[in-house]
């Protein structure tokens, strides 16, 4: 009798793409009553980058696709699913921004959607490949987390324009029968009891678009920032301590603590509970802010591009966001690394 051999997904590439226009905190400075100290000390960020006016979510997607594909060694012929995760897609019904990417690209007559996690929306994408893949349903899963933030950033609301940016970030996700290579484990949860936390009113069914959508800024994203900080850091913990010992894995061991960028005094409270060194702990937040989806794709490209992430390198990802939602995920990198 012949025996199916098991399929594990591997992690194979990254790519990111980050705007090029940079807004400070001098220039926030300027646009609502805040100050650069307040800024840094209460959130770690010094600057984020935002979109150009005609650069939407699927270009940005587009532009970190590209680069991953390309890393991967792999063609894009051999893509047979294409996922995007964003909040912010070009249009909020349809076409999915994961078909506007497609086209992009060129690649054509595979599967492609969206999904919504907001700021777990990129770990949740490798929950989605990881099931496709292992289930034998894919072979080369090319995942997005891509955002245009800023579009749904109100610029007089000091309590949140300050914290998110714009960007994407990519990766290649492909069937390895190598164990050594393939993901250890994955948890993605959510909770809609906490779903006023963080919510963009509108457009939706609740709230079509209006006059009074407009007059009462119900198109722009709103934030209980205190509650959510206190949620993330609770979670995050809870998340990663559970993924450690489920897998008999100590903190010490994890050489890329990759955390959702959304705080650095959320990033140091989990850091400093699951006893983590500083150069175990990716923090990117101060250049990028938060870029909801993006954040996590865009912190792991940092590191391999610095030459920091090489080949077989184990990455620890937790992530908190919108929904509510979280995710984490322990796994190889399994692309080559860089030469640096
Ligand atoms: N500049 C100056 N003062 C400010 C600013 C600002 N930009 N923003 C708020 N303040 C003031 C408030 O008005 C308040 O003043 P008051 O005491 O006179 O009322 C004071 O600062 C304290 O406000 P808090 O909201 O309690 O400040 P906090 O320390 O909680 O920081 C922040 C706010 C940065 C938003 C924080 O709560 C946070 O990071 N929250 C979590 C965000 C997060 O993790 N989101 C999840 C993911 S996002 C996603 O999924 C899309």
């Amino acid at each position: 009798m012949s025996q199916i051999k098991p399929v594990y997904a591997s992690f194979k590439s990254i790519g990111a793409y980050i705007p090029e226009k940079i807004l400070s905190n001098k220039d926030l400075e300027k646009m609502v009553d805040t100050t650069d100290e307040w800024i840094l000390k209460r959130t770690g960020i010094k600057e984020r980058h935002i979109a150009a006016d005609d650069e939407y979510t699927s270009d940005m997607g587009t532009k970190a696709a590209e680069l991953a594909i390309e890393r991967s060694g792999i063609a894009k012929e051999e893509i047979d699913l294409v996922l995007c995760a964003t909040v912010t897609p070009d249009y909020f019904n349809m076409p999915s921004t994961a078909c506007i990417i497609s086209d992009k690209i060129g690649i054509r007559d595979v599967q492609a959607f969206d999904i919504s996690a907001a700021c777990s929306g990129f770990v949740y994408l490798l929950s989605v490949a990881k099931a496709f893949i292992e289930s034998g349903m894919k072979k080369n899963v090319l995942i997005i987390g891509a955002e245009k933030f800023s579009s749904i950033v109100d610029y007089t609301d000091r309590s949140t324009c300050i914290l998110f940016g714009d960007g994407a970030g990519a990766a290649i996700i492909s069937a390895t029968s190598n164990k050594e290579e393939g993901f250890i484990d994955l948890h993605a949860s959510a909770d809609g009891s906490y779903a006023d936390f963080l919510v963009t009113p509108a457009p939706g069914c609740i709230n079509p678009v209006s006059q009074r959508v407009i007059d009462e800024g119900l198109n722009f994203v709103q934030m209980k920032g205190n509650e959510t900080f206190k949620l993330a850091v609770k979670t995050l913990t809870k998340d990663v301590k559970e993924i450690l010992i489920k897998n008999s894995i100590k903190s010490d061991d994890i050489p890329h603590f990759i955390p959702h960028q959304a705080n650095y005094r959320i990033i140091k409270a989990v850091g400093d509970a699951l006893n983590m060194r500083e150069d175990q702990i990716v923090v990117t937040v101060g250049k990028y802010g938060n870029t909801s989806a993006a954040s996590i794709p865009m912190a792991i490209n940092d590191i391999w591009e610095s030459g920091r992430l090489k080949n077989g390198e184990l990455m620890l990802l937790d992530t908190f966001g919108g929904g509510l939602t979280w995710a984490s995920a322990l796994l190889p990198f399994s692309g080559k690394s860089i030469e640096t």
